[in-house]
């Protein structure tokens, strides 16, 4: 048992998707969120700039006495969770691994990957996907606008519906049936996504595989809150003006914002 707070980062807001899920199965634990929008976006950043910020993000979630570590990002698990794992003691979890497990218990052979530039551009999810399932053919598709549209809460609009069709085109013209999304953002895209795709597609969002896994993690460690409610503390690096609007759409309430 402990009742410290669970920390996530991610550069701005979509590493709400996950925090929401982590919500709806882990609801008497504290949540610690830290919205690094100072240096949003990290998908056109390089590696070492990724790592440093990664860093940081772990250094204040850890003076906020997190737990363990969730790394909402794709970007930044991409490129910074082996640096972060070998130089912090928390536990840290990022959205890749417990995806690809998600894919290889079910032995899937063809899949979709929709991510950030500097995600897709590192290989990791392909890498990942093939050391667990060695003949998966990988697909995989940047979306450099897609964060970026949505942290200025134009996702849903004409503009985020333009883009989705031009990004969409390698899947639809293969039928892709199974697409991860690879970005944290890419949830609030869902409902583009299926219309554009105009078939039967599986987006399988990272959020959910991430907390079911957290769920397991806490009890391996015996570190599960007992108490009756969770609560949730936001904080952001430089303010944001459409952050509060967008994680209302996310997480169906009202969150306070430092
Ligand atoms: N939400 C992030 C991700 O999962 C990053 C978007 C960005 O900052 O470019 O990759």
């Amino acid at each position: 048992m402990n009742e410290n707070p669970i920390g996530i980062f991610d550069s701005g807001v979509g590493g709400l998707t996950v925090l929401a899920e982590i919500k709806k199965r882990l609801p008497s634990e504290d949540i610690i969120y830290l919205g690094d929008t100072a240096h949003f976006p990290y998908g056109d950043k390089s590696k070492e700039d990724i790592v440093e910020y990664s860093r940081e993000n772990v250094k204040t979630l850890i003076k906020k006495h997190a737990k363990i570590i969730v790394i909402a990002c794709g970007t930044a698990t991409s490129q910074a969770i082996d640096v972060l794992k070998e130089e912090f003691n928390v536990p840290i979890v990022g959205i890749i691994e417990p995806t690809v497990q998600y894919i290889k218990e079910r032995n899937i052979k063809e899949i979709g990957v929709i991510a950030t530039e500097g995600t897709i551009r590192s290989g990791a999810w392909e890498n990942k996907l093939k050391n667990a399932v060695p003949e998966i053919h990988v697909i995989n598709k940047a979306c450099p606008m897609l964060a970026t549209i949505a942290e200025e809460g134009r996702a849903l609009g004409e503009e985020g519906r333009q883009v989705i069709k031009e990004y969409m085109k390698p899947f639809k013209e293969n039928k892709i049936d199974k697409i991860i999304l690879g970005c944290t953002h890419y949830p609030i895209y869902e409902k583009l996504i299926d219309e554009e795709l105009g078939y039967n597609v599986e987006l399988i969002n990272t959020g959910v595989t991430v907390a079911n896994s957290i769920k397991d993690l806490l009890k391996n460690y015996d570190i599960q809150s007992i108490q009756k409610k969770g609560s949730e503390e936001v904080i952001l690096t430089k303010p944001e003006p459409y952050f509060k609007d967008i994680a209302k759409n996310i997480l169906n309430n009202e969150i306070k914002i430092k």
